[in-house]
Parts: structure tokens; C-alpha cells; sequence
């Protein structure tokens, strides 16, 4: 699977979403996530962000691992989006932030 990792938090630029064929993007307060079980490995939305927020759970590690779990718990628990709508207006303050997991996410 493909996961969205915390550079999405606070940008959400949203450029990922209608390009997924099977519309596994959930959508959260300040980040989106991607259904592991329901995205099929096809990769067209990860050079779409523009943050490099989106990444193959292909590295095997404690960071990658903590990431699936999280991808994993709000898809289930968060809405469906299939339409792009409109970053954040601050969106671009947060594009080079560090640590915005353990500032902003709730
Ligand atoms: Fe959707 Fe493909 Fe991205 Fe998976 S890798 S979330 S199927 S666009
Ligand atoms: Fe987030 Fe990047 Fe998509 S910032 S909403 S993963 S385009």
C-alpha cells in the first residue's frame, strides 16, 4: 500500500485525490489517509504531492509501520473524498514544517 505520512498535515493540498482509481482517500481535520487494504499498490498518486507527503510502505521500519497503523485506524473511522476542495489559505506556512504529528495531530 501507499500511506500519507504527516508532511500532509495542515497543507492537505487535496492534488491526490482524483487521481486515485479507487477512491481510497479519507479525509481528516487537518491530513487525509489512504485505506491500506483498499489501495492497489498503482502509485499515480504519490509524485501528485506536492510535499512528498505520500509514500510506499515498502521501507519496513518503525516509522513506515507506525504510519500503516495510522493510515489504517482513520480510514476506518473518517470520511470517504473523492472531489478535491481547497487547501487550507495557510496551508504554504506549514509545507516546511518539522514534528507536525506530535504538534497538530489529534
Ligand atoms: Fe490510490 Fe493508487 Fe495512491 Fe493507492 S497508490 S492511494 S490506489 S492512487
Ligand atoms: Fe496531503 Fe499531499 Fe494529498 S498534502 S492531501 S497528501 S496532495
Amino acid at each position: 500500500t501507499y500511506l500519507v505520512i504527516d508532511a500532509c498535515i495542515r497543507c492537505k493540498y487535496q492534488d491526490c485525490i482524483e487521481v486515485c482509481p479507487v477512491d481510497c482517500f479519507y479525509v481528516g481535520e487537518n491530513m487525509l489517509v489512504i485505506h491500506p487494504d483498499e489501495c492497489i499498490d498503482c502509485g499515480v498518486c504519490e509524485p501528485e504531492c506536492p510535499v512528498e507527503a505520500i509514500i510506499p510502505d515498502t521501507a519496513g521500519d518503525d516509522d513506515s509501520d507506525k504510519w500503516l497503523e495510522i493510515n489504517r485506524k482513520f480510514a476506518e473511522i473518517w470520511p470517504n473524498i473523492t472531489r478535491k476542495g481547497d487547501p487550507p489559505d495557510d496551508a504554504d506556512d506549514y509545507k516546511d514544517e518539522e514534528g507536525k504529528f506530535s504538534k497538530y495531530f489529534s
